[in-house]
This record gives structure tokens, C-alpha cells and sequence, in this order.
């Protein structure tokens, strides 16, 4: 025991002295940008992209750069990229070669792009060969390095590249831009161990590293005596949060979080079916500020494609999960992804994919036509599918989930519900809201009710929202 608080201690000593040596860098930028520069974070993909780029934009900010949402007139643009399917990287090319005449009119513009992407050699190499404007690159790795590498760029006017392979640096304490001052998202680990066939993520995020416990409930204090009132409790496969590095286990983790006084909504985004525990549903069940709503992703439901994916739980395993949660939590919400179009994948088990949505009656499900991404196992096997197929099945999901969700939120219309007020919309007075469960409601409202909790009375349904009237 003993032991191990020594090596957490030196751990802990080396982190902080890399964080020092950083914000020595911030110092270093402050004192050679011209008053006004201005910078600009453009994100692609997930929660977790979100939340990086967070920590990008506070160190922009802490350097002394304004932040702006103006790629074109920016001093400094950094992309933060995502890999997850191919039309991700296609995007990103279209937005950097849409930079190039901004660049050439300002040769001190610095154009930098980072994040999953950037951990697959090709691309780098690509993007070296035919962006010899972009002046800075790194990877996941090392988010932490970021003040010295865009130090070295304005310092030298040359190019920086800087990829690591997966490592066990995790640096507390970065600079964070809160995007929402009321809500924030949390890292509780990094990387995946899963390795679904499909997925290029446990290549590009490397192997799970969970944060120490008392670091992740020492920040969520700290954001709720700031003002914080939900979080977002983030990771690639958060129940397996601590298998690497104590015995400490996510429904634990949940449990402590919830007892945190103040705070008032705690979700949690993803769960791996696999590991779905008793525990956890208990957990979710006794505590009211844990909200109602599970992200359950299920890919497939057909047991010989889930085989093939390396999901590691059958058809019958989920739905029994479903029932449970469903049995105890008043309320819930199940949201889903699925991918169609997966190798191998024939008629029957398409149907039978429709055929769980269906029996599920998923409150929201995320649709992915199957993206081959390169070095993962699915990438090489026989019988991929074709691309003529692969949109049909998409278009009669959608046909399916479309006629399925049409009356399902039906059943709010008329009750109570609190939500919390998040953002205007583009109309005048109407303001996006949330309920527990995740769903959105329209309401009428000023900007004084932002990060408020109303009750609203549910008016209408619009299939996947909702309309609503506070009541007081
Ligand atoms: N092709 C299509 N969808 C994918 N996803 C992950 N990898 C791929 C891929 N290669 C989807 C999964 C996952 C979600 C975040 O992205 O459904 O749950
Ligand atoms: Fe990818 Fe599977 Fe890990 Fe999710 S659990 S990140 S789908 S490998």
C-alpha cells in the first residue's frame, strides 16, 4: 500500500513540474504576440475533441490571445481533428484548403491542426506534403505540450511536428475556456482497451488511463463553486473508469460525484454494454441528481455481427440489460448508435437490427454507415459490403427510426418536467432547454434564464423535441 503512494507521489511531482514548465511557455508567448491577436479552435467529432479543445482555447486565451470565430481574419487557427469515420478527414481538407489565401495575405497566420487524426502516420505525412502552410502538428498524446510547440512556431517562424506514441502523461490543471459557464464535461479517463474491429480509436487515443480519483472530485468541486450546475462525466468506456490503476470502480466513482453538494444533474457518456453492472443501475436509481438518460451504443443486432465487431455481448445480453434499467429507472431514456453496412452483414441480419430498435423503442439512435478505417482488424475482412447496399440499409433505418419516433414523446405532452435553460436559439425569444432524460424543449425565454431550472409544462411534440411553457 505504501508503495504505491510513493510512486503516486513522484507521478504526481512530475506532472506538476511539466505544468510549470508550460505555463512558463504561456509567459514566453505573452510577452511576443502583438496586443489584440486573435485565435480561433475549430473542433471535429466527440465529447472528448470538445473538451480538449477546451484546454486549447484557455491556453490561447491565458497566452493573450482574443478569441474569435473568424478562421479567415485569426492570427492563430487550430484544427482539432477526428478520424472516426472517413468523412471526417474530408471534411477537415476542404476547411484547410479553404485557408490557403488567408495565409498567404498573412504569412504570421498560423494554421495548426492536432488531435486523432494526427495520430495515423499517412495522414501527417499528406498533410506535410501538400500543406506546407500549416505550420504546426500534434497529436493526443500531448495536449499538455501544446504552449511550447505553438511557442517554438512563433518564435522560429518554422514549421513543428510533433507526434508521441501513447504514453501515461496525464497533466492536471491546464488552462480550460468553459464553453457554457453552467455545464461542463469532465475527463475521468482516456484512450480504450475495447478494440471493436471497426474502430480506430484505441489506435489514435492508445490504451486506458483513468485519473485519480480525488483529482476528478476535487475539479467537479471546484466547477460547482463556480457555478456549475450539471457535468458530464467523460470517457471512451466509462464503466471500465479505474480497471488500470486502483479498484476504485465507475458505479463508486458515480456514487462520490453525486454526493457533491450543489451540483444538480451529473450524466455520463459512453457505456460499453459489456460491463454494464447491477451496481451501476443501482447507483443511477438511488441518487436524483444522476440524470435518467443512458447512451448504450449497440452497433449491431445481429449476434453473428456482434461477434464479428468484438462488441463482446450478444442480442439477449442487451435487451436484458434494457429491461433492468427500464424496470428500475422511472423514466429513462435509451439512446443508441448502430452501424449498418458492416462486413458480412446480410438481410437477415440487418432485419435484425430493425427488429431491436424496434423491441428497444430507442428514445434517440445515432446512425453510421460503416466506415472502413485503416490497420483495424474489420478493415481486412472479406465480404465488405457495397456502397449501393450500404445506403439503401441506411435509408430504411432511418425510414424505421422516423416512423417509430413520430408519436413516441407523445406521452410528456401535458406534464411537468424541470429543465434546466442552456442556450438561445436563432428565433427571438425562444430558448433551447433540457429535461433529465436528455430530451430538448423549446421554450419562451430571456437570457437571464440561461443555466436556470424551470418547470415546464410539455405543450408539443415535434417527434425528437419537444415545446413547453414554464408554470410556476
Ligand atoms: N464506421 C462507422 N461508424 C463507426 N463508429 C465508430 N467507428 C466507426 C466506423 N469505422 C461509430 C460507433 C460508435 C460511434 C461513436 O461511432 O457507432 O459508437
Ligand atoms: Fe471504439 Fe469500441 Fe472503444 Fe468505443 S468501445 S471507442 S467503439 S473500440
Amino acid at each position: 500500500m505504501m508503495k504505491k503512494f510513493e510512486i503516486y507521489d513522484i507521478i504526481t511531482i512530475y506532472m506538476n513540474e511539466i505544468l510549470k514548465s508550460e505555463l512558463e511557455y504561456i509567459d514566453k508567448i505573452k510577452d511576443i504576440i502583438r496586443n489584440g491577436e486573435k485565435a480561433i479552435v475549430i473542433t471535429f467529432g466527440c465529447q472528448m475533441n470538445a473538451k480538449d479543445s477546451e484546454k486549447y482555447e484557455g491556453i490561447l486565451e491565458k497566452c493573450g490571445f482574443t478569441l474569435c470565430d473568424d478562421e479567415e481574419n485569426a492570427d492563430v487557427v487550430l484544427f482539432n481533428t477526428c478520424t472516426i469515420r472517413e468523412n471526417a478527414n474530408k471534411r477537415l481538407y476542404g476547411r484547410i484548403g479553404q485557408l490557403k489565401n488567408s495565409y498567404y495575405k498573412n504569412k504570421n497566420k498560423i494554421i495548426g491542426i492536432c488531435g486523432c487524426m494526427m495520430q495515423e502516420e499517412d495522414e501527417v505525412l499528406y498533410i506535410k506534403d501538400k500543406y506546407p502552410y500549416v505550420k504546426l502538428i500534434f497529436g493526443t498524446h500531448n495536449i499538455y505540450n501544446f504552449p511550447k510547440l505553438l511557442y517554438d512556431v512563433l518564435s522560429e517562424q518554422k514549421r513543428n511536428i510533433e507526434i508521441v506514441d501513447d504514453n501515461d502523461i496525464i497533466v492536471e490543471n491546464l488552462p480550460t475556456h468553459r464553453k457554457y459557464f453552467f455545464k461542463c464535461g469532465v475527463n475521468i479517463m482516456f484512450g480504450c482497451n475495447n478494440f471493436c474491429s471497426y474502430c480506430i480509436v484505441p489506435y489514435v487515443r492508445g490504451r486506458e488511463k483513468s485519473r485519480n480519483s480525488d483529482d476528478i472530485l476535487c475539479e467537479i468541486k471546484n466547477l460547482v463553486k463556480d457555478g456549475v450546475v450539471e457535468v458530464m462525466l467523460l470517457g471512451q468506456n466509462v464503466n471500465s473508469y479505474g480497471n488500470d490503476n486502483s479498484n476504485y470502480s465507475f458505479p463508486e466513482l458515480l456514487q462520490n460525484v453525486s454526493k457533491i453538494e450543489g451540483l444538480k444533474r451529473i450524466r455520463f457518456m459512453t457505456s460499453h454494454p459489456k460491463d454494464f453492472s447491477d451496481e451501476l443501475i443501482d447507483v443511477i436509481k438511488n441518487n436524483t441528481n444522476i440524470c435518467n438518460h443512458i447512451h448504450l451504443p449497440l452497433q449491431s443486432g445481429s449476434d453473428k455481427i456482434l461477434k464479428l465487431m468484438n462488441r463482446k455481448y450478444t442480442r439477449e445480453h442487451y435487451l436484458n440489460i434494457v429491461k433492468k434499467i427500464k424496470n428500475n429507472i422511472p423514466d429513462v431514456s435509451i439512446t443508441t448508435d448502430i452501424i449498418v453496412g458492416f462486413p458480412n452483414e446480410n438481410e437477415n441480419d440487418f432485419n435484425d437490427t430493425l427488429d431491436i430498435i424496434k423491441e428497444v423503442g430507442f428514445d434517440s439512435v445515432f446512425t453510421f454507415e460503416y466506415s472502413k478505417r485503416t490497420g483495424t482488424v474489420a478493415s481486412k475482412m472479406d465480404n465488405q459490403v457495397d456502397e449501393k447496399t450500404v445506403k439503401e440499409r441506411f435509408e430504411r433505418l432511418l425510414l424505421t427510426i422516423n416512423a417509430m419516433n413520430e408519436h413516441k414523446f407523445d406521452k410528456f405532452i401535458g406534464n411537468t418536467y424541470e429543465v434546466l435553460v442552456e442556450e438561445k436559439n436563432r428565433e427571438d425569444d425562444i430558448y433551447l432547454s433540457r429535461l433529465s432524460n436528455n430530451i430538448i424543449c423549446y421554450i419562451k425565454g430571456n437570457e437571464d434564464m440561461i443555466g436556470k431550472f424551470y418547470n415546464v409544462k410539455i405543450t408539443n411534440n415535434h417527434g425528437f423535441y419537444l415545446d413547453g411553457e414554464v408554470v410556476n
